[in-house]
């Protein structure tokens, strides 16, 4: 599917690394690389793609997950990591899921999970007399932290006086950085809001970090309109009034569920896409969805979550010709009603494509 580059890339060509993973991963990813190729053809951009087959058929096969010289590797030799999903039914445990995506986030450090939910037409979302202004909503998830650290145990497993702890970790640094990339973000790309959302009322400690570094780095912006919303009227506030929000920043597994929910706004987990990233550095982007087993195999999968993440990286890469050629492609697309069946249209994945492919070969 994707050709090995006998050469590499030129000096200013760009060295990506694919892997598509599992269920509908190995279907949208195919069709996420050959937009990716039509569209830098069209903009005469030099890219180099190798693809690595780490997921659950490997591991089944040979118990392979994330070799451990893989992070150096990707640090040394690319530029960016193009990912579909990880889960299968034959690995109820999620090992090699977690090895693979929670170990690359971790080791990489790419400790910014960058969520957009963009309403690309009216016609997608469920709410009522909703457009593109209402609903744009960036989910700015910390990536390396919080519940999903890893830490914990078992004592007495599987007996009737068992204990199963998770630590939620929250460090001075990691709390630091993300709200301040929220902040610098909204500067950035000229938004007005930042809501900070966490459950202090009750994590009385963890969260207590999370409002007093809020309290104190939202002071050094304060062009930025700054707010604060409990998870759990947050999510609810998306769902009454998304217009409220532009840029949310938020704990790892808050972000994890309010990037579904935002997408639930804007049409699926078929049309959001994200970055995993380390400013400056190597940074890994996928669509939100998982390898939806329930689907997989059918051809029937939106390319549209995977096509999106794969702009964000050339804009991440700095060739947002690329990415301005794929995303108005998906404009396109969505207003053609060229689309897949989640969508109201009626191609299969392949020709959703394929539609793409062809549209941004003339951008
Ligand atoms: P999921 O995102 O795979 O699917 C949720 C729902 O969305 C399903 O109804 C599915 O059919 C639909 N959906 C997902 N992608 C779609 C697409 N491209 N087009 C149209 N519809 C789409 O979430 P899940 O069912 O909770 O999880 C399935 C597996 O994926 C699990 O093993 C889970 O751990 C894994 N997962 C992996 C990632 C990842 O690799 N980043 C993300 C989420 C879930
Ligand atoms: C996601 C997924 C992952 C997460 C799972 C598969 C571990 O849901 O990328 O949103 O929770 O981060
Ligand atoms: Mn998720």
């Amino acid at each position: 599917m994707v050709e090995k580059s006998s050469k590499g890339p030129g000096p200013s060509g760009k060295r990506i690394a694919v892997i598509p993973g599992d269920g509908v991963g190995k279907e949208v990813i195919p069709e996420a690389v050959k937009v990716l190729k039509a569209a830098a053809a069209a903009h005469g951009r030099e890219i180099s793609l190798v693809e690595f087959d780490w997921g659950a058929d490997r591991f089944l096969r040979d118990g392979t997950t994330l070799p451990a010289d893989a992070p150096e590797m990707f640090r040394r030799e690319y530029d960016a990591i193009l990912l579909g999903a990880l889960g299968d039914p034959r690995v109820p445990s999620n090992q090699h899921g977690a090895d693979i995506l929670l170990g690359l986030r971790f080791k990489l450090d790419l400790y910014v999970n960058l969520r957009p939910c963009t309403l690309f037409d009216q016609r997608l979302t469920p709410l009522k007399n909703r457009g593109e202004k209402d609903v744009n909503i960036c989910v700015i998830r910390e990536n390396t932290e919080g519940l999903y650290s890893g830490v914990g145990g078992f004592f007495k497993k599987g007996t009737a006086d068992e204990i199963a702890t998770q630590e939620d970790i929250n460090t001075r640094k990691g709390v630091e950085r993300i709200i301040r990339y929220a902040f610098e973000f909204a500067v950035g790309r000229g938004y007005k809001r930042v809501c900070m959302s966490d459950k202090s009322n009750a994590l009385a400690f963890g969260h207590d970090l999370w409002q007093r570094v809020f309290k104190e780095v939202r002071r050094e912006y304060p062009a930025i309109e700054s707010s604060h919303m409990f998870i759990d009227n947050l999510l609810m506030q998306m769902v009454r009034d998304p217009s409220q929000f532009q840029v949310i920043v938020t704990c790892n597994l808050f972000g994890d569920i309010a990037s579904d929910v935002g997408a639930g706004l804007v049409g699926g987990l078929g049309v959001t896409p994200s970055g995993n990233i380390h400013p400056g550095q190597v940074s890994l982007f996928e669509p939100v969805h998982g390898s939806a087993p329930d689907i997989a195999g059918k051809n029937i999968a939106n390319p549209m979550g995977a096509v999106l993440a794969a702009a964000m990286m050339c804009e991440y890469l700095e060739c947002n010709d690329v990415a301005r050629g794929i995303e108005d492609g998906v404009r396109a697309a969505i207003r053609e009603g060229a689309t897949t069946v989640d969508l109201g249209g009626s191609l299969s994945t392949l020709a959703a494509g394929e539609w793409l492919k062809n549209k941004v070969a003339l951008s």
